[in-house]
């Protein structure tokens, strides 16, 4: 027990069992950090997965071992063909839920947007073409701490992982899925600068909004563009797919009802969309794989709609 050194609180997710750790890792009780696995030790599978079990989201580290964590993180991830789908879904979405948390606490600052673009590389390296990543990243057990904000983080991962991996099949660059990434962690960033009552319609279908609410929640995506753009290091292109993130293809989204979008900022929209529905709304993944041709034609390509489908369909192996 050391309560006179200053902790650093790391994702569990981002621990693989069965590995010699670099540094020491402690567990808060009551309020105290008490030493759970003494550097050169391991933690073994099992008991990681009962600290799952119990909801521990958070270990700790100690700051000054930050480095070392970061090293181990940076050999893992590196390594990551030695890890099975599980583990490689649990330590990108580990790395990505940090990258989130941060952009909401920090959502103008440059470790922000520079640990954003670190995750988001750390997606596409890690996701590239397996679906089984995928899945295990959208179906890992509730990362956060289960308030409204925490799910908001667990949303921003989920959209980057799906559009990351969606972009891949529809043949996107490496630097378009790079700035998908990175667009898809800020997407709702402006949440974070809204009040209560207003960071409350981010769980509420938009339907049965009143329409002051509507006028309120639109403003987000450009609460989110004016956070970061006079920021050197935002990149024009994240920039305009955080504007357009609620747009549709036939002039039906906001902020500006625009009807035009780039085949990357369809993708992000789309992916925003599908999630929102699954994360904050809590609608079923088949839900609304299936509600999207009913709802959604003319709102985006259709051959985009039934790529997305057949694509949604595979990962969640349904007939
Ligand atoms: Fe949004
Ligand atoms: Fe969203």
């Amino acid at each position: 027990m050391s309560d006179s050194k200053s902790f650093v609180p790391i994702q569990l997710s981002t621990l693989v069992g069965d590995l010699a750790l670099m540094f020491d890792v402690y567990i808060k009780v009551d309020d105290r950090c008490l030493l759970y696995v003494r550097s050169g030790d391991e933690i073994e599978t099992h008991r990681l997965k009962a600290l799952k079990k119990k909801k521990v989201r958070k270990l700790f580290i100690t700051g000054q071992d930050e480095t070392k964590y970061q090293e181990f993180l940076d050999s893992l991830l590196l390594n990551s063909d030695k890890l099975n789908s599980e583990q490689k879904g649990s330590l990108a979405s580990g790395v990505a839920e940090s990258a989130s948390e941060e952009i909401y606490k920090n959502p103008q600052s440059q470790a922000a947007y520079s640990t954003a673009e670190k995750a988001a590389n750390n997606l596409i390296d890690i996701m590239s073409q397996n679906q089984d990543v995928l899945l295990s990243i959208l179906n890992r057990d509730g990362s956060g701490d289960g308030t409204q904000t925490s799910l908001m983080h667990s949303h921003a991962v989920n959209v980057c992982s799906l559009a990351i991996s969606f972009g891949e099949e529809l043949k996107f660059s490496r630097d378009q899925l790079g700035t998908l990434g990175i667009a898809s962690l800020f997407h709702d960033v402006g949440y974070a600068m809204m009040k209560e009552g207003d960071q409350a319609l981010f769980f509420k279908d938009f339907k049965s909004m009143t329409p002051a609410e509507q006028i309120s929640y639109k403003q987000h995506p450009v609460i989110g563009v004016e956070a970061l753009q006079d920021k050197p290091f935002a990149n024009a292109t994240v920039l305009g797919l955080i504007a357009t993130h609620e747009e549709r293809m036939n002039g039906t989204g906001f902020p500006k009802g625009i009807n035009n979008m780039s085949p990357v900022q369809e993708c992000h929209a789309l992916c925003c969309l599908y999630d929102r529905q699954v994360t904050c709304l809590g609608q079923t993944p088949e839900t609304v794989i299936n509600d999207l041709m009913i709802n959604h034609i003319g709102a985006f390509n259709l051959e985009v709609l039934k790529k997305f489908k057949a694509f949604m369909k595979n990962v969640y192996k349904l007939g």
